[in-house]
């Protein structure tokens, strides 16, 4: 097995833990692209990686930081910083819920594109997130942003029979989804208990491997009455939903190339996803050969 030479990935900030999992003095061993890694956090409290390299070596990782309660690294030379997300710093009393570290046996981008996806909410959370009788999706857009290094859809609606765990009769709810790098995404969702704020659900997905891959997801959500088990719960209930999905798709790295797995109209959101990924150049996770 080779080390992983896709520039376009070594050169991307990912998750590899949230801070809170690793207590002081410890380690644990995790992958990156297909490399061992070992994250240490010291008895103060910062953050050390060790890159294990295939001869034996191992090698300190230069790009390591702290932020939004999670620990980054890079792998390569990172050519922009870690995204900002404004609503971390924005003074609004939202909570802060670390929705744990899920492993799935698929790509990062299946589980992108799953996330990305407005037409699966009738059929995949049903009763929650949609409902069969109101399975249409409307219209939104999709935009490129950031000099096209950032792709969002906006001005997404859906009516969801429970759109969250603050939420009480089913209602329309109004959102627009942010892909700030192809294994991160972020939906902007608009709150049920704060009319004209947002609440933020985001994932940072972690590519192990090219066909495995660990999701860390965060909620930053206006609601002052639910407790953590119970928002937890919902969200839970919700990915294991996903879940179930992604499992079974085949092949588990995404295709790129348009002639394979033609989607419906309502899957604008995935084709953009796709396109965009192959005009960036990535290769790590992508099936980019017609099979
Ligand atoms: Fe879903």
């Amino acid at each position: 097995m080779n080390v992983c030479d896709d520039p376009v990935a070594l050169n991307d900030w990912y998750v590899v833990a949230y801070v809170d999992e690793l207590g002081l003095g410890k380690s644990e061993q995790t992958q990156l692209l297909g490399e061992e890694l070992e994250l240490m956090r010291e008895r103060d409290g910062r953050f050390r990686c060790l890159w294990h390299k295939r001869d034996g070596t191992a090698e300190p990782l230069e790009h390591i930081r702290q932020r939004y309660g999670f620990v980054w690294v890079s792998l390569g030379r990172p050519t922009r910083d870690i995204l900002t997300i404004a609503e971390f710093d924005d003074g609004e009393p939202r909570r802060f819920i670390h929705r744990g570290r899920i492993g799935v046996p698929s790509s990062a981008q299946r589980v992108i594109e799953n996330f990305f996806d407005l037409s699966h909410f009738s059929f995949v959370h049903t009763g929650t997130l949609g409902g069969y009788d109101a399975a249409e999706v409307p219209p939104y857009r999709v935009e490129y942003r950031e000099d096209g290094r950032e792709l969002w859809a906006v001005g997404c609606s859906f009516f969801q029979p429970k759109a969250s765990a603050a939420a009480g009769l089913g209602t329309q709810v109004y959102y627009d989804y942010r892909i700030a790098s192809p294994c991160i995404a972020i939906i902007y969702k608009d709150s049920l208990v704060r009319p004209g704020k947002k609440d933020l659900i985001g994932l940072f997905v972690q590519p192990c491997g090219e066909e495995h891959c660990t999701v860390h997801s965060f909620a930053r959500v206006f609601d002052e009455t639910n407790s953590d088990e119970h928002i937890l719960h919902f969200y839970h209930e919700i990915f294991a939903q996903d879940r179930m999905i992604l499992v079974h798709q085949r092949p588990r790295k995404l295709p790129v190339h348009p002639r394979q797995e033609v989607p419906a109209a309502s899957d604008a959101s995935s084709v953009a996803y796709r396109r965009w990924l192959d005009r960036s150049g990535l290769q790590f996770g992508l099936e980019r050969n017609l099979t």
